[in-house]
């Protein structure tokens, strides 16, 4: 695999930084995942925008322009697209430095991106959906930012599985913020609800297009507070992510949700999902 590497193209066995880098230090560092779609990289705009407000929220300059970036980032996909769904991943941090936590005066950043393929949708998935349970979001409190520092996310994933479950849905101060990697959706009576954005959950740019593509289809859209028991009795839950899209959550702390099968609003959601990517593919 060819990765990018502060300003150079190189097989990811050559691509090396510092141990004094304070992303392997500290975790002092923001990324982005960009999902492309037969070689277009979707909503690359808005990934690009968040990229710039997790930067400013560690108050790091952005070391490239989104002309730079665009270029970076195509001629990776030239290099190493192999399907047709790939992701980007790029991470930013801010260096290498001696340690100390202060940060420094002058700092030189670290950029790396790397491609790699989007691993197609588990069937069993599609048919059964997925199992979660709900647990404490341990999270420190900006989670708006996309940081490197996963340390949290990393033990909350681990103590879902070891329940058993796919993933964890996480709760903070009486109300759900989303999942360890993804946003949450309920959906009650026909009402497709999801928390509104704050700094305790990432403003997930899938989340904006289930809500977009939702309201455009005539289905009611709410960006409101939910609480655990509001979600345990919900018709249909969602996680939303760039790589997973929307995964229906058919079980929810060893319950059934809904009649316990992917819903008929997930299947709708998922179908215009589907049509939106397509259609970006072939403009009429
Ligand atoms: C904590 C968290 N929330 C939400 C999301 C979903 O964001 P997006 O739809 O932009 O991939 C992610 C994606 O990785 C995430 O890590």
């Amino acid at each position: 695999m060819i990765v990018y590497l502060n300003g150079k193209y190189l097989p990811d066995d050559q691509a090396l930084i510092s141990v004094l880098d304070r992303g392997f230090i500290f975790g002092d560092g923001v990324y982005e995942v960009i999902p492309v779609y037969w070689g277009k990289a979707f909503r690359l705009d808005q990934h690009l925008a968040r990229l710039n407000d997790s930067l400013r929220g560690i108050r790091m300059a952005n070391p490239l322009s989104t002309v730079e970036w665009t270029q970076v980032i195509q001629k990776l996909l030239e290099f190493n697209t192999t399907t047709d769904s790939m992701s980007v991943y790029l991470q930013v941090t801010r260096g290498p430095a001696r340690r100390d936590h202060a940060i420094p005066a002058t700092t030189r950043p670290t950029t790396f991106v790397m491609v790699n393929p989007i691993p197609a949708p588990d069937a069993e998935v599609i048919k059964q959906g997925i199992s979660a349970v709900t647990l404490d979001d341990i999270r420190w409190k900006l989670c708006n930012i996309k940081a490197t520092t996963l340390l949290a996310s990393v033990l909350l994933k681990d103590d879902a599985m070891k329940q058993g479950a796919y993933d964890a849905i996480l709760v903070r101060e009486g109300r759900i913020t989303e999942g360890t990697a993804s946003n949450v959706f309920v959906i009650t009576g026909g009402t497709v609800r999801t928390p509104p954005k704050a700094t305790d959950l990432l403003p997930g740019i899938t989340r904006d297009v289930v809500i977009e593509l939702a309201q455009r289809d005539g289905i009611t859209c709410v960006e409101r507070n939910i609480t655990p028991v509001e979600m345990e009795t919900a018709d249909e839950i969602w996680l939303t992510s760039s790589t997973r899209e929307i995964l229906p959550v058919t079980k929810l702390n060893n319950k059934v949700v809904g009649f316990g099968a992917p819903g008929p609003m997930w299947r709708r959601i998922t179908s215009l999902y589907q049509k939106f990517k397509k259609d970006l593919r072939d403009p009429s």
